[in-house]
C-alpha cells in the first residue's frame, strides 16, 4: 500500500515534470518562431536548421550554419551555457567572434528564460547531418579578429531593460523589436562598418539585405506608415496586407512568413502599441 502510494507519488511526479518540459519545448517553438531562425537556418523546402543559406552582403557570401541537434555538423554538443554566449555576446564555444549577420546584437537583449526554451525547442528537432560551407568573404573581413574591433565600436549588448513607466504591452512591444524579433537589424541604417546607427532608430534603411530599400517604422512625414491605423498594422503583420491592398514583400515577406504572421494578438498590439508610441517622443 505504502509503496503503490509511493510509485503513484513518484509517476505524478515524473508526469509534471514532463508536463512541464513540453510547456517549455512550446514556449520555445514560440520563441523560435519570434526570432525567426527559420529565415536564415532553414532553405525552404530542405531538411530544418541545417542552414546551407546564402547571404550576399558587400564584405562577402555568408553561409548559415547548421544548428540542428546533430553532434558532428550541428549544434548537438553544446551546453546551454555556450548557447547563451553564442546568443547574446555573438561568441562561439572555441572562443571565435561571430559575424554581425548572425544578428546576436539583438538577440542578446533576449531573457535567460526566453533562450533556455529555444534551446529545448531546437534540441528536440531531427538532427541533420550537413556540413557547414564556410564563408567566403574579401580581405579584411575574413580574418575574425577584426570582429573584437567592430564589437568595440557597434556593440552594446546586455538585456532588455523594461521602462517602469510604460505599460507592460509598450514593454512587450519594445522587447519585441529590440529584442527576438530584431526589427531593428533591417529598418534602422547602417553605417560604413556595418554597425547601425542608432540616431535613425528605425528610420528605414536604402540598403536592405536583398539590397531593397527597407521603410521607416517612425510616423516621420515620409513614412507611409504613418498614415496607418493600429489595425492596419496589426494587418499588415498577419497577412502581409496594406491598406491599398498591395501586399508586402522582399525581405519582410520571409518575416511575414516565419515571425509576425505566427505571433499571438497580444504580441502583435504590442508591436503595434510600441510603433505607435514612437510618434509621440
Ligand atoms: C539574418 C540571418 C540569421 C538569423 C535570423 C539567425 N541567424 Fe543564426 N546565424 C546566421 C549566420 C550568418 C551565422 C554564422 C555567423 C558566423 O559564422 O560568424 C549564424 C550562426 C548561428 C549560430 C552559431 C552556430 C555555430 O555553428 O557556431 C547559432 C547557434 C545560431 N546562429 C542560432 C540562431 C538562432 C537560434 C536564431 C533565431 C533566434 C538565429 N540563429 C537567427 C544568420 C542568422
Ligand atoms: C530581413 C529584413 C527585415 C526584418 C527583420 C523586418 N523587416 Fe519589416 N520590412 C522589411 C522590408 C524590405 C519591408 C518593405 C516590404 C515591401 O514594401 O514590400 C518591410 C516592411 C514592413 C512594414 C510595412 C511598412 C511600410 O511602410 O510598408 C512593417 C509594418 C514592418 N516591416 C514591420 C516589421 C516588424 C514589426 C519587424 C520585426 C518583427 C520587421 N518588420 C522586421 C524588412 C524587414
Amino acid at each position: 500500500m505504502v509503496k503503490g502510494l509511493l510509485y503513484c507519488a513518484i509517476t505524478l511526479n515524473l508526469s509534471q515534470a514532463i508536463a512541464v518540459e513540453d510547456e517549455a519545448q512550446k514556449n520555445g517553438e514560440y520563441i523560435f518562431n519570434l526570432g525567426g531562425c527559420a529565415s536564415c537556418h532553414t532553405i525552404e523546402g530542405r531538411a530544418p536548421l541545417a542552414g546551407g543559406l546564402e547571404m550576399e552582403t558587400r564584405f562577402g557570401t555568408f553561409f548559415t550554419p547548421n544548428i540542428s541537434p546533430d553532434k558532428p555538423t550541428g549544434i548537438g554538443e553544446w551546453s546551454d551555457e555556450e548557447f547563451l554566449v553564442a546568443m547574446t555576446s555573438g561568441v562561439s564555444p572555441s572562443g571565435e567572434h561571430y559575424y554581425p549577420t548572425f544578428p546576436y546584437t539583438s538577440y542578446s537583449k533576449m531573457t535567460r528564460e526566453d533562450l533556455l526554451s529555444l534551446k529545448r525547442y531546437l534540441d528536440s528537432q531531427p538532427a541533420v547531418s550537413q556540413k557547414n560551407i564556410p564563408h567566403d568573404l574579401s580581405f579584411p573581413f575574413n580574418s575574425r579578429s577584426i570582429l573584437f574591433f567592430w564589437k568595440l565600436f557597434n556593440f552594446d549588448g546586455g538585456p532588455f531593460i523594461s521602462e517602469s513607466s510604460k505599460s507592460k504591452s509598450w514593454n512587450r512591444g519594445a522587447y519585441i523589436i529590440n529584442g527576438p524579433g530584431h526589427c531593428v537589424e533591417c529598418h534602422t541604417a547602417r553605417n560604413i562598418l556595418g554597425g547601425l546607427k542608432h540616431e535613425m532608430f528605425l528610420e528605414g534603411n536604402p540598403d536592405g539585405p536583398e539590397g531593397e530599400s527597407v521603410p521607416g517604422l517612425t510616423p516621420g512625414k515620409d513614412n507611409r506608415i504613418n498614415q496607418w491605423s493600429e489595425e492596419d498594422i496589426l494587418f499588415s503583420l498577419q497577412l502581409g496586407m496594406i491598406p491599398d491592398g498591395d501586399f508586402l514583400g522582399g525581405s519582410m515577406g520571409q518575416v511575414i512568413e516565419n515571425t509576425t504572421s505566427k505571433l499571438t494578438e497580444e504580441d502583435l498590439r504590442a508591436i503595434t502599441n510600441y510603433l505607435k508610441s514612437l510618434s509621440r517622443e
